[in-house]
């Protein structure tokens, strides 16, 4: 053989990689509503970046006449590229190759961008499609399962981990993602479920749906387990571009700076008329956030799942900054187990990864009932008290209404760590209401009396004033200017270094 039939053969087998499964198969795959593995790849790079390994990399089993069936790259496509001309590193499973289940040799392909990622500090992507471990290679996809999410728990932490879903993905093939830090989902081609309708019928008699059990409205709504929802695998391959642009590429990194050109010293005068004189009034907490980051752009990370809390990312003179917000349109924005586990998680995200953060509040306490009392309230609540309280990065607070009782603590206040604390004049931070503290108090109160007592509560309690008098607020501002002054104090906090007590790692309530 010459040279240049050598290079023709090799680049024959190549593209013969390429066909994963077979044409059948990749059409099957697109009558789904759904792209191949390469096609996402291609969507998610900067165009002309991938640089792929073990293309030929094929499974080792014999059982079940396996070694009749070998396709090269063995069901998942993995290697490194660009996103906005950074570094990533990604993998995506081939459901055209045995349902893109993990065999060994492919759960090997997926760890080696892993620990590539982790060593070269880049974030890694996982374009999952997968129906769980190769049921004929038995233990050996166990083991392969259980090595990368032995991988993903090291790796959490050091660099962004992300995961897409944009299939049919049952059992080993949820809890990798599951141990990452995003999970996006297309609305009505991807599922997550630990076990099918299948079993659950045969275990529960529960008669369910896959897209009433797993589906993307299922975990972006009700299990909160995933964070975004898409209408399909590019606008979702899209949206991780986009928070891509938010972080840092690992632990050690600050997230990339983006030219500003929305003045920081902008006004807003529509602020001023924002909250509600009457308590009990509802507001939109987003338009808050949507007047004061750069060109009114807001990121929503978990937009359908527990909206009493808001959370997400946005910018502040070109530097990301994560936004956590109590939503006072919904719930009144109470605080209850899902927000406190929503809000919590973001919170230990963003410290880990140098993201400041700043948190507005308006709530009324904590969700009162035996509902949250029996699904442990406590517990979980304490998650936000402890995730705020051990964060280090910059922390700044805006009290926008009511602050009151331990909801007042949690939501970083000055006292668990917060570096500045603002307030509106509308601010009330007090125990509880005045109502509920008035009832208590004077119980045999009635009519007028009672009435002159609540209107002594709030002239007491119902303003920031206490606060600012014993220096738990730093400032009151006027809403107009809230934006110049979160600026300000991101600046101002930006070199923040704090060190915690030497310690193996927290005990985080879980
Ligand atoms: C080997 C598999 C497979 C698997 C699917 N295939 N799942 N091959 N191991 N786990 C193959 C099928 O044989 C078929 O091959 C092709 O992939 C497409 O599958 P279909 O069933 O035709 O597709 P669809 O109807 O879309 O259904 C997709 C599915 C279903 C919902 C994922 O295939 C399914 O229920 N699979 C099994 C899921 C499961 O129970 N996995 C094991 C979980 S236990 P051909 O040749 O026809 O194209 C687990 C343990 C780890 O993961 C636990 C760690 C914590």
């Amino acid at each position: 053989m010459t040279n240049q039939e050598k290079y023709k053969a090799f680049e024959e087998r190549s593209k013969n990689a390429e066909l994963g499964g077979g044409i059948k198969r990749i059409e099957k795959q697109h009558a789904a509503g759904r792209l191949t593995a390469r096609e996402r790849i291609d969507v998610l790079l900067d165009p002309g970046t991938f640089v792929e390994f073990d293309k030929f990399v094929v499974h080792r089993t014999k059982d079940f006449e396996m070694d009749k069936t070998v396709f090269p790259g063995d069901g998942v496509v993995s290697g490194y590229g660009k996103v906005d001309g950074r570094l990533i590193y990604v993998y995506a499973q081939d459901f055209t190759v045995f349902g893109g289940s993990l065999s060994r040799t492919n759960a090997d392909k997926i760890i080696k961008v892993t620990k590539l990622a982790m060593k070269n500090g880049a974030p890694i992507i996982g374009l999952n499609d997968s129906g769980g471990a190769r049921i004929q290679e038995g233990v050996q996809s166990l083991a392969g399962y259980a090595d990368i999410f032995w991988l993903n728990t090291k790796a959490s932490g050091v660099v962004p981990q992300i995961s897409a879903i944009l299939g049919p993905c049952a059992g080993g093939a949820v809890y990798s993602p599951a141990l990452t830090d995003f999970i996006f989902m297309v609305k009505d081609s991807s599922y997550m479920f630990v076990t099918g309708p299948d079993v659950v019928k045969s275990v529960t008699n529960e008669e369910v749906t896959k897209k009433e059990l797993g589906g993307a409205i299922t975990h972006n709504t009700k299990s909160g387990v995933a964070h975004f929802m898409s209408e399909d695998d590019e606008s979702s391959i899209m949206s991780i571009r986009e928070l891509l642009s938010f972080l840092p590429s690992n632990n050690m990194d600050a997230a990339p700076m983006v030219k500003n050109d929305d003045p920081i010293d902008r006004t807003d005068d529509k602020l001023d008329d924002l909250v509600p004189a009457d308590p009990n009034k509802p507001y939109d907490i987003k338009e808050l956030i949507t007047s004061v980051v750069d060109n009114g752009y807001f990121y929503e990370v978990q937009e359908h799942f527990a909206q009493n809390i808001v959370i997400g990312y946005g910018r502040m003179d070109g530097r990301t900054v994560g936004f956590v917000a109590n939503q006072p349109a919904h719930f009144a924005g109470v605080l209850d187990i899902n927000s406190s586990i929503k809000a919590a998680r973001f919170v230990r995200f963003c410290d880990a990864f140098n993201i400041p953060l700043i948190t507005l509040v308006d709530v009324p306490g904590f969700l009162p009932g035996t509902v949250q009392e029996y699904g442990g309230i406590i517990k979980h609540g304490a998650k936000l008290l402890y995730a705020f309280s051990e964060a280090t990065v910059p922390k700044i607070t805006l009290i926008t209404r009511k602050a009151y009782g331990g909801a007042y603590d949690v939501m970083n206040s000055k006292h668990i760590g917060a570096d500045i604390n603002f307030a509106y004049p509308s601010a009330e931070i007090a125990v509880m209401g005045a109502d509920g503290a008035v009832n208590i108090l004077y119980r045999n109160l009635e009519g007028e009396e009672l009435a002159n007592k609540v209107q002594e509560y709030k002239a007491a309690f119902a303003n920031p004033y206490k606060a600012a008098e014993m220096g738990y607020i730093d400032e009151i501002i006027l809403p107009r200017n809230t934006r110049k002054r979160l600026i300000e104090a991101l600046d101002m906090t930006k070199n923040k270094s704090e060190q915690s007590p030497a310690k193996k790692h927290g005990n985080i309530p879980l």
